[in-house]
């Protein structure tokens, strides 16, 4: 069964190659066929199995096909192709229509020993977690939800780092690929003025005294426009079609995230943490802001002096002096 699937998309992915390569013209079912040696009816086949996906593809007798549109889609397909990783995107990708928690359901596959590098991916989530115990929003096919497992050499108290880390990651990927001027604030909120556009969950479980599995969930606001965001997350929320005025393939910034992400993560299994750290506050403005942080123990203020080499923040007040913070919710003055 799993075979006579892979046999199929192989054809429809030689397909829809041929088509990209001539993308604005059309190509023959002739010589679709001589080029897959099958018979056009075979051809016609595997053109419907595309379109089913989404791809819009004419078809005239005479002229053969013609792609005239790729859907904004989370396709394993669409995601590999041109992917310039190794691992992350590479191994098992389950992309899922609609589910509670992309991170939840990474968690389970972990849990059953899945690898380093398999990702989760929603087209809609419904009971989306944030820090903190907040939910996050995610309305179906507009924006990116993914949770990606990681498998890092990791003492649990350094485990942080990975958000850090990812932060970086995330925050590359929109300047890089959409053009935006994001930054970071921490631990690993990314933000386009004021304004979240995006944020990283990190999970993770623990055996004995290391770290066994972790979960990067990354959740990007692309195409959903100021006015659809639930009243609450109005003021404090933007996204990329907000920022750009246009719509943006969700698949581009996905390929562009994993490949900085991998990247990332290979300088620091290579190198350490410092030019992680070193990236971190080229891309916070948060360096010698009046902030107030909210933990768990209560909330202090002060002036942020520094990250140090963990990823925890430092905090400075006359009263207290310097103060290392692990975690909490920031709002700076
Ligand atoms: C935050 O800023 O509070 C973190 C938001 C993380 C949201 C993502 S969306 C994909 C993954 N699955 C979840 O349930 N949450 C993360």
């Amino acid at each position: 069964m799993i075979k006579a699937l892979e046999q199929a998309n192989a054809g429809s992915d030689v397909i829809l190659n041929l088509l990209k390569q001539h993308q604005g013209q059309w190509l023959s079912g002739q010589f679709l066929a001589e080029r897959l040696a099958m018979t056009r009816s075979a051809i016609w086949k595997k053109i419907e199995i595309l379109r089913k996906e989404g791809y819009k593809i004419n078809s005239s007798p005479r002229k053969g096909y013609l792609l005239a549109d790729i859907p904004d889609r989370m396709l394993i397909r669409e995601i590999r192709d041109g992917l310039n990783t190794s691992i992350f995107g590479q191994r098992d990708i389950h992309c899922l229509e609609k589910t509670d928690s992309t991170n939840r359901r990474a968690k389970e596959l972990a849990a059953f020993g899945a690898a380093e590098g398999v990702l989760v991916i929603a087209e809609e989530q419904v009971q989306g977690r944030g820090r903190l115990n907040r939910t996050w929003f995610a309305p179906a096919g507009e924006n990116i939800c993914i949770s990606l497992i990681i498998r890092p050499p990791l003492l649990p108290d350094t485990a942080s780092r990975m958000s850090i880390l990812a932060a970086v990651a995330a925050a590359e990927t929109l300047i890089a690929a959409a053009g935006l001027k994001a930054t970071i604030k921490w631990p690993n909120d990314i933000l386009v003025g004021s304004k979240k556009i995006g944020g990283i969950l990190l999970e993770m479980s623990m055996e004995m005294d290391a770290v066994d599995y972790m979960i990067i969930g990354l959740g990007i606001n692309v195409n959903t426009p100021a006015d659809h965001f639930p009243a609450e997350f109005r003021s404090k929320a933007t996204s990329v079609i907000t920022e750009t005025g246009k719509p943006f393939p969700r698949v581009f910034l996905l390929r562009r995230f994993l490949e900085l992400l991998e990247s990332w993560y290979r300088v620091f299994r290579e190198s350490g943490f410092d030019p992680i750290i070193i990236r971190w506050k080229d891309l916070t403005d948060m360096l010698g802001r009046q902030v107030t942080i909210e933990t768990i123990n209560g909330s202090c203020s002060g002036k942020v002096t520094d990250l140090d080499c963990d990823g925890f923040l430092i905090l400075r007040n006359d009263r207290e002096g310097e103060m290392r913070m692990f975690s909490g919710d920031i709002t700076i003055m």
